[in-house]
């Protein structure tokens, strides 16, 4: 039997338009971004999260002489809210970036990074809200990561339920 994967999320022409917490959640994004440190790709990728209680965190990638030893803003973002902020949960997530061109098209989290997200999500047991932008252009909202990773691997197949 044919199967079929389809998922809604919602397109902003430009981040003018977004819902005003998640508009400043971006800005923050934006300028997060030159705290990047991206000496080898030169594309400086910035994550902002707010928390269930409104706090807010941000964070870079940090890359490596040894390129594969470097780490996505997204993971960086997840383990300091884990390090600084146990038991928080975070609500939203804004990414932006600069480099590549002119960043006017949204960036999305790489496969390694959806799959650390969803399984933040189960953690929280709840949705984390993704807001992707560039510094200028279209914005995406998306209401949670695990519809970036159909048919994930998760710790259901480790303990075989589900
Ligand atoms: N990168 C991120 O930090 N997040 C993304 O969503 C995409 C890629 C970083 C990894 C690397 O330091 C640089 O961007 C180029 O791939």
């Amino acid at each position: 039997m044919k199967q079929q994967f389809s998922f809604a999320y919602t397109r902003y022409d430009s981040a003018e338009e977004l819902p005003a917490a998640d508009k400043s959640l971006l800005e923050k994004a934006r300028e997060t971004t030159g705290d990047a440190y991206a000496p080898y790709s030169r594309f400086k990728v910035a994550a902002a999260a707010r928390l269930n209680d409104g706090s807010l965190v941000t964070a870079t990638n940090q890359e490596n002489a040894s390129y594969p030893v470097g780490i996505c803003a997204e993971r960086t973002l997840l383990s300091a809210v884990s390090a600084l902020y146990p038991g928080r949960k975070i609500d939203t997530i804004a990414l932006s970036y600069t480099g590549g061109g002119n960043a006017d098209r949204p960036v999305s989290p790489c496969g390694l990074c959806r799959q650390t997200l969803v399984e933040y999500e189960e953690r929280f047991s709840q949705p984390i809200r993704l807001v992707l932008g560039g510094q200028t252009g279209p914005v995406y909202v998306i209401s949670s990561c695990a519809d970036l990773l159909p048919l994930r691997f998760t710790a259901a197949h480790l303990n075989g339920a589900g």
